[in-house]
């Protein structure tokens, strides 16, 4: 079952930073989850539209300019990263879940991705794009046939995984709060990967390891390495 930090290794550094991507390799992840916008400037590493909460910025993330969301601190004095930025320090093999929170235009995001993986010489088997907005997946599937889909979902729906074949997606990325047992044999029958999310607790890590997930969000990703592989 692979590891990966969410938001980065976000309970010990602050999320969607450089340094929360690179404590969570060092603490040996297998990949990475963070949160973007599409900016008019680029595409961004951040969780919410406003940036009280994690910065000492105030207003809307899209209504303000690149260079000054540079200059603010979103914690211990790391900046909002760009995905470029990010890419530079992924290492070889890690998985890499670009969520994508909101974006602007499809085809200007599908090409400003497939352009900042090519220059960081990112193998695009290791990415995965996801959102709760389905409509972009769709969108994106039809202009990038090959890349890793997942689609996220805080429901256990009456069709569980129609959302996911839908899309052509590769993996159906659901709530902690909702899975089960039956969830995880429809996924499988679908053939689709399952990745979980937000998982934080020793006991549910060992269940969803013995249910046979592929992989789970965690902001304590040291912490899932021991629980499951006493490292
Ligand atoms: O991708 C899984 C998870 O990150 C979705 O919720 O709000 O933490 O981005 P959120
Ligand atoms: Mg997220």
């Amino acid at each position: 079952m692979r590891i990966i930090a969410h938001r980065g290794a976000s309970t010990k550094a602050p999320e969607n930073t450089l340094k929360a991507f690179k404590l969570a390799f060092q603490q040996l992840s297998d990949g990475i989850e963070f949160d973007t916008h599409q900016h008019s400037e680029g595409i961004i590493a951040f969780h919410d539209k406003t940036l009280e909460r994690t910065s000492n910025g105030k207003g809307f993330l899209l209504d303000t300019p690149l260079s000054r969301l540079k200059q603010l601190d979103v914690g211990e004095g790391e900046s909002i990263p760009c995905l470029h930025e990010i890419l530079d320090i992924l290492p070889k093999d890690a998985l890499c879940n670009i969520e994508i929170k909101h974006l602007n235009n499809v085809d200007t995001w599908v090409a400003e991705v497939k352009k900042a993986i090519e220059e960081a010489n990112i193998n695009e088997d290791n990415l995965l794009i996801s959102s709760f907005n389905h409509h972009w997946l769709v969108q994106i599937r039809q202009r990038w046939p090959r890349v890793n889909i997942g689609a996220l979902t805080a429901t256990y729906a009456l069709d569980p995984t129609y959302c996911a074949r839908a899309i052509k997606a590769t993996s159906i990325n659901i709530s902690i709060d909702v899975i089960n047992a039956d969830f995880i044999n429809d996924a499988k029958r679908n053939g689709l990967d399952i990745y979980v999310y937000t998982v934080d607790i020793p006991e549910d890590m060992l269940k969803l390891k013995q249910w046979g997930v592929t992989g789970i969000f965690t902001n304590v990703p040291d912490v899932a390495q021991h629980v499951l592989y006493g490292n």
